[in-house]
C-alpha cells in the first residue's frame, strides 16, 4: 500500500517535536497503522529560522494554503496553535476533504462545535488528543475507555507551566517570575504566558473534558476562571501546616442542578496522588459511577510528549480511513445529535468547602465576631488556627477551613467579616475539595 502523505502546519516545540517522533519511530508507526506515514509538505513562518527537527525529505514552505491545497495530502497536522487565521486553515482543509489533527486547545475550545459540524459534514475526522494534558491519552480514555460510565465529577491539573511555578514556589522559595522565565524557555508556556498564569488554557483544556464527559456542547464562555497570580508564599506554608497542597485544578462536577465548570487554586489533602504531582506534569482524576475514581498521569507539556499525542492521532486517522463515517469514535463522545444542553450553574451556585485566611486585631472578642457571621451563613468550621502576632504589630492571621458549603454564602460571609472594623483588608479565599 502507498504511504499516507502528511502536511504539517507549524514547526515550533509541538511541530517539531511530531516531526522528530515520526521519523525516529517510522517503523513501529507503520507496523501500529498498517501503512507507512510520510510527512512530504511543512509551513513554517520563517525558512531560516533554526528548528528541533530535521526537515531533510520535507518540501517547507512559508503558505499554509499551499499544503490544504495539495491534493496528494490526505491528513493535516495543525500545530500553529491560537484560534485567529488558524481557524480558517482548519475550515478549509475540511472542506478539501482531509482530515486534521490538531494540538490547538483553544481552536477546539472557542470554535470545536463548527468544526466538528463542517467535519462530519465532509465525512472526515479532526483528532484533538495533544490539545489536553499533553502527552497523556486523556480523551482517549474518556471517550472510549470509560464510555460505559456516567461521568460524575473531574479534576485535573491541566497546566503544565501553573503546576511547574506552583512546585518550584514551594519547593525551591524562587520567585514566580523567575520561574515562568524557564518554563518559556524550555518550551512549556503558551505564546501569552497569561493564558497559563490566568487560567485561560487550562479552561481550554476543561471545555473540551467537560463535554466529552457529559455530553455537552463546547462553552468556554461559562467556564469560571481564576489563575495563580494571587496566590502567596505564606497560602503555600499555612495550608502544607494544615495538611494540604495547592494546586491549579480545573474541575467539572454534575450535581442535580446542573454542571459545575471551574478552574481556580484549590487547596487538596496531602495524602492524595494527585497532590504529589509536581513540576510540568499533569495529572486528571476521572469518577464514572461504574469504574470509581481513575487518575491519569504524565507530561502535560513540551515536544516529544504532546508529539506522543499527536502522532497516536495520527495511527488513529490512518487505520480509520477506510471506515464508513457513520461508524467512527464521535469526536465528543457523544452522537452529535445526543448532545444535551444541561444547565453550567453560575458561581454563586458552586458548592465547596473553603480556606479563609485574614487579619484581625489581636483583642478578645474578635474571633467570636467572626465565627458568629459564619454561622449565620450556615457555614460550618472544620479547622481554625490563629499565628502569633509579630512583635511590631498588633494584628493576627486567622486561617480557618471550612466544611461545604454554597458560595453565595460565602460570599455574603466574606463581604460582613470584611466590613468589621476589626478586621484588616480582604479576606484571602481559596477553594477547598477533598476528592474523595
Ligand atoms: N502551556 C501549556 C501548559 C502547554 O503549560 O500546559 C500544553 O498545553
Amino acid at each position: 500500500m502507498k504511504p499516507v502523505k502528511v502536511g504539517v502546519l507549524g514547526l515550533g516545540t509541538v511541530g517539531g517535536g511530531t516531526v522528530n517522533v515520526l521519523k525516529r519511530n517510522a517503523a513501529e508507526i507503520a507496523r501500529r497503522a498498517g501503512r507507512e506515514i510520510t510527512i512530504t509538505r511543512a509551513s513554517t513562518k520563517d525558512l531560516s529560522k533554526s528548528r528541533i527537527c530535521d526537515t531533510q525529505g520535507i518540501t517547507l514552505t512559508t503558505d499554509p494554503y499551499e499544503i490544504i491545497n495539495d491534493p496528494e495530502i490526505e491528513i493535516i497536522l495543525e500545530l500553529i496553535g491560537g484560534a485567529g487565521a488558524v481557524k480558517d486553515m482548519v475550515l478549509k482543509a475540511l472542506e478539501n476533504g482531509k482530515h486534521v489533527v490538531t494540538a490547538n486547545k483553544s481552536l477546539i475550545a472557542l470554535h470545536g462545535n463548527e468544526i466538528f459540524a463542517k467535519a462530519s459534514e465532509k465525512g472526515v475526522i479532526v483528532a484533538f488528543e495533544a490539545a489536553v494534558a499533553g502527552g497523556i491519552p486523556i480523551i482517549k480514555a474518556i471517550r472510549e475507555g470509560l464510555s460505559g460510565n456516567q461521568i460524575e465529577w473531574l479534576a485535573g491539573i491541566i497546566n503544565g507551566t501553573g503546576n511547574f511555578i506552583l512546585t518550584e514556589m514551594r519547593d525551591k522559595q524562587r520567585n514566580f517570575a523567575n520561574v515562568l522565565k524557564e518554563a518559556q524557555a524550555l518550551g512549556y508556556a503558551e505564546a501569552d504566558p497569561a493564558f497559563d498564569v490566568e487560567g485561560i488554557d487550562a479552561a481550554h483544556k476543561l471545555t473540551i473534558l467537560a463535554s466529552i464527559a457529559f455530553g455537552i456542547p463546547l462553552q468556554f464562555d461559562k467556564i469560571y476562571t481564576e489563575g495563580i497570580s494571587e496566590i502567596t508564599r505564606a497560602d503555600v506554608k499555612y495550608a502544607e501546616q494544615l495538611g494540604y497542597r495547592i494546586k491549579h485544578l480545573g474541575i467539572a462536577r454534575k450535581t442535580s442542578q446542573g454542571i459545575e465548570l471551574r478552574v481556580h487554586p484549590t487547596l487538596i489533602p496531602e495524602r492524595r496522588l494527585i497532590a504529589n504531582v509536581n513540576g510540568v506534569m499533569n495529572a486528571v482524576l476521572v469518577k464514572g459511577d461504574a469504574v470509581g475514581p481513575t487518575l491519569y498521569y504524565g507530561a502535560g507539556a513540551g515536544a516529544d510528549p504532546t508529539a506522543s499525542s499527536v502522532v497516536a492521532d495520527v495511527i488513529d486517522v490512518v487505520r480509520a480511513l477506510t471506515s464508513d463515517p457513520e461508524n467512527r469514535v464521535p469526536h465528543l463522545a457523544f452522537q452529535a445529535n445526543a448532545l444535551v444542553d444541561i444547565p453550567v450553574l453560575p458561581a454563586e451556585l458552586f458548592r465547596t468547602s473553603y480556606y479563609l485566611r485574614l487579619k484581625a486585631e489581636d483583642k478578645p472578642g474578635v474571633l467570636a465576631e467572626v465565627t458568629r457571621i459564619l454561622a449565620e451563613h450556615q457555614i460550618s468550621i472544620e479547622a481554625i488556627s490563629q499565628k502569633e502576632p509579630l512583635k511590631t504589630k498588633k494584628t493576627v492571621s486567622i486561617i480557618m477551613l471550612t466544611q461545604i458549603t454554597l458560595e453565595k454564602e460565602m460570599n455574603a460571609a466574606i463581604a460582613e467579616i470584611e466590613a468589621l472594623t476589626t478586621v484588616t483588608g480582604k479576606v484571602t479565599r481559596i477553594r477547598l475539595e477533598t476528592l474523595g
